[in-house]
This record gives structure tokens, sequence and C-alpha cells, in this order.
């Protein structure tokens, strides 16, 4: 499986490793679907192979907190899509567990992440409820070279930015803060999440390091599963700076460094001994496999979805009550520019629409029949939710304010319906909303 030789790894097209990277027909059945391995452990040839499974001088399945087929051809699938080779992604139980792993990977008392200003709410509770009770500091930073160049010193231990800030759509010109970092000797982080497993955007061709997914989004599709994955860009040297990347110097009882076990993939190798083997951070082979199921279909879908969420974008700003749609494929956002050099076939398909009042706002969601209002995004089916009161709302007003989130805005993650019908659904919605708060008596709306 971590087989440089595997010819799913030198095809170039996208669609191609979306159905074949990873694992090709089952080696002990003949099986063409990615077989669900359920088993905790697995037997072992003989006492000598056991040993050298365990001091890691032989690659191969000890137990399934930290080894199984279903979930690792999950991961090399995965990483395949982001241009990685095989054995460089880890797959985790959710998007929140790989955020987790990374960010305690490379965390030690007296570092400091730069995380950007505009973060997802679950990434932030990481900073604040583990990294800065143990000591480590957490910087929000705007996600601009020239910020994260001022905060910068020789503590930093990573930079930490999102592909399309959620629901903001910004989009970091990742090229230019990959260069900030690494002048101050740091890694970029990038949540990919929205990148849509790599078919929107491929962080490491823009410089990062080190790539994060929520597959629970696009990657699966079909909101039926909740699984995560890190992937190692294998470039930035770690074992250059051993007192800012101690776990990177780390010898085992062998006497050898996560580098010399994974030469290609050290980061991949911590998470898988941190985030796996330490923390059981498990994704199941079930959940791998609906994953899979999803991964093969993403190119379509996420196409679909793109194109529906543009259309929706430039149709919507028409419908009275819609005060602006905020969307990084409309020319007068602020992104515009930077998101068709860093996006690639399509701008995401999440839309901001900004109501005249809060009351319509929530008022519409009331409203929607197509539309499921849920807290969700990349789902197959178009959802929508007030981040202000919900995905948001543990954030202060400051905060929600400075990532794109006010009162009036609903979030609208398009899925790959018949264009038409949704905006049926919104349109009516607005109206119907508009309707009902102006039969209302003036001092209750
Ligand atoms: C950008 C981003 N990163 C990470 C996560 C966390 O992923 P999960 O819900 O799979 O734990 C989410 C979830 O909404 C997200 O939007």
């Amino acid at each position: 499986m971590h087989d440089d030789d595997d010819v799913t790894q030198k095809s170039e097209g996208f669609a191609t490793q979306q159905l074949h990277a990873g694992l090709g027909p089952d080696p002990a059945t003949g099986a063409r679907a990615v077989p669900i391995y359920a088993t905790s452990s697995y037997v072992f040839d003989s006492t000598e192979h056991a040993e050298r499974l365990f001091a890691g001088v032989e690659p191969g399945n000890r137990y399934a907190r930290v080894e199984n087929p279903t979930a690792q051809a999950f991961a090399d699938r995965l990483a395949a899509l982001e241009g990685r080779p095989a054995g460089s992604a880890v797959p985790l139980a959710s998007g929140q567990a790989a955020t987790t792993a990374v960010m305690l990977t490379l965390a030690k008392p007296g570092g400091t992440w730069l995380v950007s200003d505009q973060l997802f709410g679950g990434t932030a509770s990481v900073a604040r409820k583990l990294l800065q009770p143990f000591g480590v500091t957490v910087r929000s930073v705007a996600p601009e070279a020239d910020a994260i160049a001022a905060a910068g010193s020789d503590d930093v231990v990573g930079v930490w930015v999102e592909t399309i800030a959620n629901p903001s759509g910004h989009v970091p010109d990742l090229p230019a803060l990959a260069e900030a970092a690494h002048a101050m000797g740091a890694p970029l982080v990038v949540d990919n999440t929205w990148g849509a497993g790599g078919y929107l955007c491929r962080p490491f061709e823009h410089g990062a390091d080190v790539v994060v997914h929520s597959a629970t989004k696009w990657i699966g599709g079909h909101g039926t599963a909740i699984g995560g994955a890190v992937v190692d860009g294998g470039r930035f040297d770690w074992a250059a700076q051993p007192d800012r990347f101690p776990a990177f110097a780390r010898r085992d009882v062998h006497g050898r460094t996560m580098r010399d076990r994974a030469p290609g993939a050290p980061l991949a190798a911590q998470v898988v001994d941190l985030g796996l083997m330490t923390m059981g951070m498990t994704m199941s082979p079930h959940t791998a496999f609906t994953l899979l199921q999803g991964l093969e279909t993403l190119d379509l879908r996420v196409q679909r979805a793109c194109d529906n969420a543009l259309a929706l974008a430039q149709a919507l700003g028409e419908v009275e009550g819609i005060e602006a749609v905020i969307y990084p494929g409309l020319e007068a956002h602020v992104s515009h520019a930077t998101a068709r050099r860093v996006l690639r076939n399509g701008f995401g398909s999440v839309l901001g629409l900004c109501f005249a009042s809060e009351a319509l706002a929530r008022a519409t969601i009331d409203r929607f029949q197509l539309v499921s209002h849920l807290a969700n995004i990349g789902d197959a089916k178009t959802v929508a939710i007030h981040p202000w009161t919900t995905t948001h709302a543990s954030l202060n007003d400051d905060a929600k304010r400075a990532g794109g989130v006010t009162p009036d805005l609903v979030r609208l993650s398009v899925g790959i319906e018949t264009v038409d019908d949704v905006l049926a659904d919104v349109t009516r919605a607005v109206q119907a909303a508009r309707e009902a708060l102006a039969a209302q008596p003036p001092g209750s709306r």
C-alpha cells in the first residue's frame, strides 16, 4: 500500500485518482470496492514478526487504534488528491481530531501558534481550552502576510489559516503567507476543508507545509459521516530546529527519530503517534468506507455545487429583502482577485446572505422548505443556518464581527439540486417572511 511503484499514484488526473488511488482491488479477496476491515487486531506470523512491527523496522498492521487498511486507503486516496504519495496522510475521527492532533504535535510550553482571526470556532476552542492552559501562547492575527510577519518571532511553532474563511469567504494569499511563515522558521498549516479534498485548492502547490481536512463536509458529501485527515507536505525541515520542534528530535528506545522512521512524512508519523496511538482519535473502517464513496464523485459534486453557488450568488442579489450576497466568486468580494490565483475550478459553494434585518434573516430560515435548516456545510443538499445564534454563538460579538458574522446573516451551503428549485425556495421564503413581518404590529417587529 505504501509502495512508490503503485501505478495509481502515477496517474495525473484528479478524476482518476479519486477513484483509483490508495488501494486497487483488494489483495486478499479481489473485491473491487475497498472492503471494510472490521477488526480490532491482526494475527502476527511469528514473535519475530510482531517484534519487528512494534519496533517500527517493518511496516504492517499491529492494532486497529493505529492501523486499519480501510482507513489507510481513504487517507492514501486523499493524499493523492493533495498531490502527495501514499503514507503522507493520517485518517482521524473528525476534522476536530485532525486539528487537535496537529496543534498539539507542534505545541510546546512557551511556544506560540499564530492563528487566523477568521477561524472555525472548533479550532479556536482547541486554542483556548487545550493550548493556552498548558502554557502555549495563541495569537490571533489577520490572515495577511504583513500582519503575520509583524507578529513573527522565533518561538512561533506554526501559522494556521483556512482556505476560505467561514462565513466571510476571505481567501488568504497562500504563497505570500507561506513566505512570511518560512521567513520566521515556522510551517504554514492550512485547514483545507473548504478546498474540497484538493479539487478547489491544493495548498502544497502554494507553499503550505501541512494540510488539515474535515472530511465531514464536501469529501463525504452526503451528510452521513464525521471524519478528518492530516496530510504532510513532506518539505518542512523540522529537524533543523530541535529547540523549536523538540518532538522531532526525540529518539525512541531504538535511538531513532520520527524522520528516521518516516523520512518522507515525519509530521504524519508524529500525528499517528500522538493522535492515534496516544489519544485514540481513530477513524472507524465503516466511516472510511462511507467517505471513500464520497471521494469517488468528489469533482462532479463540487463542480455542480460551485456552479450552482455562483448562479445563486448572482440571482439572489436581486431579491428584495436580501441586501448583499457575500461570495468570493463575485467581483465585488474583497478576496476575488486572490481567489482567482489560489483556487481552481470554482469559488466554493457557501454564500453569506445579508438581510435587511435579523428578524427577516431568521423568519426566512423558518420558511425554507427545500433548503434544510441544520449545522453543516458541504452536503449534497442545500443547507442553511443563522451563524450569529448557533455556530458562532460562543464567540463574543467583536470576534463574530471580525469573522464576518453579523445578526442579519444567513449562511447558505449550496448543494447539487436543480439550481432553479433552490432559487425558487429561497425567493419564496424571503417573500413569505417579509409578508409575515409586515403583518405584525409595528412594535413587535
Ligand atoms: C473549516 C473547518 N475545520 C474543521 C471543522 C471540524 O470538522 P468536524 O466537524 O469534522 O470535526 C469544521 C467543521 O465545521 C470546519 O468547518
